[in-house]
């Protein structure tokens, strides 16, 4: 795949621009958050050039104290944290410095489409587990047929896009116990860790003998309504953050100064507000789950993240990926073919992917259209 969601995605919201239509395709929000006038202190008083390579000291430290504070976690804010452009260059910097051609990585189908790039350009072979609609549940059978001798990496993402899923930790301890049969290291996108619906966020790397042998990745994006400012971390063991900020170096060597002391201010922030922004995005959920619902579409109900899936197949579709372009014009609707998440073209051919991080007069416009393209 690789080029080709990239496409998709560009496609999709050109569309829905000629169209005037109700994006509900790309994961981007409308609202922002409360943290920039630290940016603006930043930028006002002069600290406008390259950060240092793993980070500002501040963010560091408000990374380090997170990890602690959330999930008990204990890292050197020193040598156990990299601060990236995004989780995307933290997931690539990783797999480029973890991976050598042939070197297999696991994954859970569907995917984070920048994933797959990333591998191909590491040279590493893709091995996935099916997570199959509507409960998208970890096949122990299927997930340990996807390890072999040449596992190096299990690349993992709770909570999950473009499912919504959040892995259980029964499920994790499953992942956990493969990947020390295997001496595999675990990637884990964890961008959505404080947007959880009445269910907690388990870090894998808190499981018994995981800090050791796991990478986890974070970012602003989402957790502030952030997305553009592209702050993102990487926490564990020291040798290995070491090996990705050696890789880093050559990427980016680093961005956004001002925009990682907005993070660092934000990461700061008492816990209501990472309550209050999770709340708003519950009921965004909710509302878009009941509209999708009372069109008769079945509903995968998201436990985390800006997304849901709706399986368009009792409209009599068969082919997601043809409405998915045909929306924008037929509907002034925009969503996301669920089939450009995976590297089978012929994957779940009749799921949609709805995104809910949007202003409720939005939400409830595509809910319209939607209907009346229904009706
Ligand atoms: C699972 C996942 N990882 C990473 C990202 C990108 O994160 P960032 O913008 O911090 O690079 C996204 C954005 O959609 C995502 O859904």
């Amino acid at each position: 795949m690789g080029h080709h969601e990239t496409t998709i995605f560009t496609e999709i919201s050109a569309l829905a621009v000629r169209h005037d239509a109700v994006n509900l395709g790309q994961g981007f929000p409308d609202t922002d958050a409360a943290l920039r006038e630290a940016v603006a202190a930043a930028l006002e008083s002069g600290q406008n050039q390259y950060p240092p390579l793993s980070g500002r000291p501040d963010l560091l430290a408000a990374i380090a104290a997170h990890q602690r504070h959330w999930y008990g976690l204990e890292v050197d804010p020193a040598s156990q944290v990299l601060v990236t452009v995004g989780a995307t260059e933290a997931v690539a910097a990783t797999i480029l410095a973890f991976c050598e051609p042939g070197d297999e990585v696991v994954m859970f189908a569907p995917f984070y489409d920048a994933y797959a790039g990333v591998v191909d350009l590491a040279g590493a072979v893709r091995r996935t587990c099916p997570l199959a609609f509507p409960d998208f549940a970890v096949d122990e059978d299927a997930l340990r047929a996807a390890f072999t001798d040449r596992t190096r990496l299990v690349l993992l993402n709770t909570p999950h896009n473009p499912t919504g899923k959040v892995f259980s930790r029964p499920e994790l301890e499953l992942i956990a116990r493969l990947a020390v049969e295997h001496d595999a290291w675990v990637v884990t996108d964890e961008v959505y860790e404080h947007l959880t619906f009445g269910v907690p966020h388990v870090p894998i790397a808190t499981l018994p003998g995981m800090a050791e042998r796991t990478l986890t990745v974070s970012s602003a994006g989402k957790t502030f309504s952030v997305t553009g400012w592209k702050v993102g971390w990487v926490t564990g063991p020291a040798p290995a953050v070491a090996a990705v900020a050696a890789v880093k170096q050559y990427l980016t060597f680093g961005a956004g100064g001002p925009f990682q002391a907005g993070v660092a201010a934000g990461l700061g922030l008492p816990d209501e507000t990472f309550h209050s922004l999770r709340d708003a995005l519950q009921a965004k959920r909710d509302l878009l789950v009941d509209a999708l619902t009372s069109l008769g579409l079945p509903v995968a109900v998201p436990a985390g993240t800006y997304f849901v899936v709706a399986d368009m197949a009792p409209l009599g579709v068969t082919d997601a990926l043809a409405l998915a372009r045909e929306l924008p014009a037929r509907a002034g609707v925009a969503a996301i073919p669920v089939t450009v998440f995976h590297d089978d073209p012929d994957a779940d051919p009749t799921l949609l992917r709805f995104a809910f991080c949007k202003r409720d007069d939005v939400l409830r416009e595509g809910a319209r259209r939607l209907s009346r393209l229904l009706g």
